[in-house]
This record gives structure tokens, C-alpha cells and sequence, in this order.
């Protein structure tokens, strides 16, 4: 039984290899035909060296000049010598043009429409060779839209170990997925989607974690949510959401966030509708509305997941309250003409 392996290029690519016991990362690479960064292939020259996101593995035999104690106590490994013992995510220097691969391409069949409110749409897809399409929980595909020349980009909100692909789709006037999903739209239709791609995606939970999520920005954290539930394991950490929206129509999927906080242990959410005439408990703005434990003194990992603005306000946020979080992830709405789109500029860093 070997390890699924997640590499991770600079163009926000992933692609997955499996890597068996008697296998290094450089060995299972190559059989997939995916070209890392090698050289000496010994432990000797440091080309291979790769951040290692998430993941336990044996760091193998090298000299100090391919990589240092400090790096590789900071997380740096040798593809070339490093031996799974878990899944791992691992940022690969150099894109997936280079390593002589790309970005996968699949057909998937349309299962399910459904309309949450008349600007929020549930749409759940098939794919045949499920089993081929692996993502990290987070990350998004993009979607060529029917009978037009454009595409658009949706972090899946289902779990990476569903079968069924679900996505949630914010609708923009005159949008080209907007105008297929509302006018000709039907199950059955055939979609072509290309990903994963993406680096905002759930790493190892080391310390709490908050999810800040704006709108339809909920997406990507439900699926980490399911990868948690789905996981058998109880987050080592308490997890807080703050899920904002403009008005109660837009709040969707609150069972969904009512059955994780029923089922992992130290999950609390907050539901935040900023329209004053709601009839919610807690009005106003996500950063109203988060309290010193959940920054726990910036000793917590952030995934936000939101439109400019909100990546802007939470910012200003961290500044005035003099905190910096250990890691602050997050993944900006595009603007404009493809407000439709519910993951497009892609901004994850510590
Ligand atoms: S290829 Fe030289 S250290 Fe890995």
C-alpha cells in the first residue's frame, strides 16, 4: 500500500503520484512521467529540494551541502532520498510546464441544479474516472462553460473522498455560466473541467485553525470540513468558522456546518449577515464578530476565502489589533466581469 503524494507546482498545478514503500518521491515521479527537478539523484547536489507542506516521511541519506539541518527542521526535504510514511503535499520548485506535465482535463455529467436563492446556485457533477481525479481539500477546477469560449473557476465544496463533485456558484448579471446555468442548463449535460489547481488548500492542523469565509467562499472550507469528518480523527486543535454573507438568502449549507459541529469535536461557527434587517443573531461584519480566543494571541493558522474587500478588512484587522497569525492562507473572489467566478486570483501565504 503506498502514499498518495500531492506535488505541487509553481503555477498553482497539482498533480498526484502514488509512491510505494520501496519508493522514493523522485523514483515514483518519474515512472508517472512527471519530470521534478533532479540532478544527482543522490542526496548530493540540493536541486530536488522541496518544501514539504504536510506529511510524515523519512528524510533519507544526503550531505549537508544538498540541505541543512535548518531546512530540513523548517520542513525542506530531498525528493530524491525523502520515503512517504503518509500522504504528503509537496511544493515542487519549478512549474508543471517544466516538469513536462499539466493540468488534467475531465468530462463530467451534471447530476443535480439546484437554486438556493435566485443569485446562488448547488451544482453536484459525476465524473467516470472518479478515481483519477484527486484534489486537496480547498482547491478548485475550472469549468469551461457550454457552448462559449470561456471558463470559470469553482473550489469544489464537496470532500476529496466523495464521489459526487459539488460546487457552489455565485451568479453575476449577464454571466456566461450565469446565463448557461439559468437558460439551458440540464442534468445530464456534459461539462469539461480542468484542475485541480490551487494553493489554498488545508495543511496539518499544528495549532487552532479560524476560517473566514465570504459568501460563496464557504465552498472550499466545507470541503476541508468533510475531509476533517471523513478523516475517522478529532482535530488535535479547536477550529472556529466565521461565515459572513449580505443577506440571510445568501447563508447557505448552514445544516451541513450544523452536522461538523455536531460531529468534530471543538468545531464552532458563527453565521454573520451584514443587511441590518436580518433577523439573524449576530449582524455586522466577520471581524465584529471574532474574539480573542479565536486569535488565540496569533498563535492560529487562517484560511479566508473571500472577496477583496474582506481579504482587505480582515487584514487591517490583524494590523490594528497587533496580531500576526503563524499563517494566514486565503483566496480572493475575482472582480468585474467575472464576479461569477468563485475562485480566481489565488493569494495563499504564510
Ligand atoms: S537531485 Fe541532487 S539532491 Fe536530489
Amino acid at each position: 500500500m503506498g502514499h498518495k503524494v500531492a506535488l505541487s507546482f509553481e503555477d498553482g498545478v497539482t498533480r498526484f503520484i502514488n509512491v510505494e514503500p520501496h519508493e522514493t518521491v523522485a523514483d515514483a515521479s518519474y515512472k508517472a512521467r512527471i519530470n521534478i527537478p533532479l540532478d544527482c539523484r543522490d542526496g548530493a547536489c540540493g536541486t530536488c529540494k522541496s518544501f514539504c507542506e504536510s506529511g510524515k516521511y523519512d528524510g533519507g541519506d544526503y550531505i549537508d551541502e544538498a540541505l541543512t539541518d535548518d531546512e530540513a527542521d523548517a520542513g525542506y526535504a530531498l525528493p530524491c532520498q525523502m520515503r512517504p510514511l503518509s500522504d504528503l503535499v509537496l511544493q515542487i520548485p519549478g512549474t508543471s510546464e517544466m516538469a513536462k506535465t499539466g493540468i488534467q482535463e475531465f468530462t463530467a455529467t451534471i447530476e443535480r441544479l439546484h437554486w438556493y436563492a435566485d443569485n446562488t446556485a448547488g451544482l453536484t457533477l459525476s465524473v467516470g474516472n472518479r478515481d483519477q481525479l484527486h484534489f486537496l481539500p480547498g482547491q478548485y477546477v475550472n469549468i469551461l462553460v457550454p457552448g462559449t469560449d470561456q471558463e470559470r473557476s469553482y473550489s469544489f465544496s464537496s470532500g476529496p473522498d466523495e464521489r459526487e463533485l459539488r460546487f457552489l456558484i455565485r451568479t453575476a448579471p449577464n454571466g456566461a455560466m450565469t446565463t448557461y446555468l439559468k437558460e439551458r442548463a440540464a442534468v445530464g449535460d456534459k461539462l469539461v473541467l480542468q484542475g485541480p489547481v490551487g494553493s489554498f488548500f488545508l495543511r496539518d492542523i499544528k495549532r487552532p485553525v479560524l476560517l473566514l469565509a465570504g459568501g460563496t467562499g464557504v465552498a472550499p472550507q466545507l470541503s476541508m470540513l468533510e475531509k476533517l469528518a471523513s478523516s475517522g480523527q478529532q482535530p488535535a486543535f479547536p477550529i472556529h468558522m466565521a461565515y459572513g454573507v449580505t443577506f440571510d438568502h445568501d447563508l447557505v449549507e448552514t445544516e451541513a456546518l450544523e452536522g461538523y459541529a455536531r460531529s468534530l469535536e471543538g468545531f464552532t461557527f458563527d453565521a454573520i449577515v451584514a443587511d441590518k434587517e436580518s433577523n439573524a443573531p449576530k449582524k455586522g461584519y466577520v471581524t465584529q464578530h471574532l474574539l480573542p480566543e479565536h486569535l488565540n494571541g496569533g498563535d492560529v493558522d487562517v484560511y479566508l476565502c473571500g472577496p477583496p474587500a474582506m481579504v482587505d478588512a480582515v487584514r487591517r484587522y490583524w494590523a490594528e489589533a497587533g496580531i500576526e497569525p503563524a499563517n494566514f492562507y486565503y483566496e480572493r473572489f475575482a472582480v468585474g466581469v467575472s464576479s461569477e467566478q468563485s475562485a480566481a486570483s489565488v493569494g495563499a501565504g504564510a
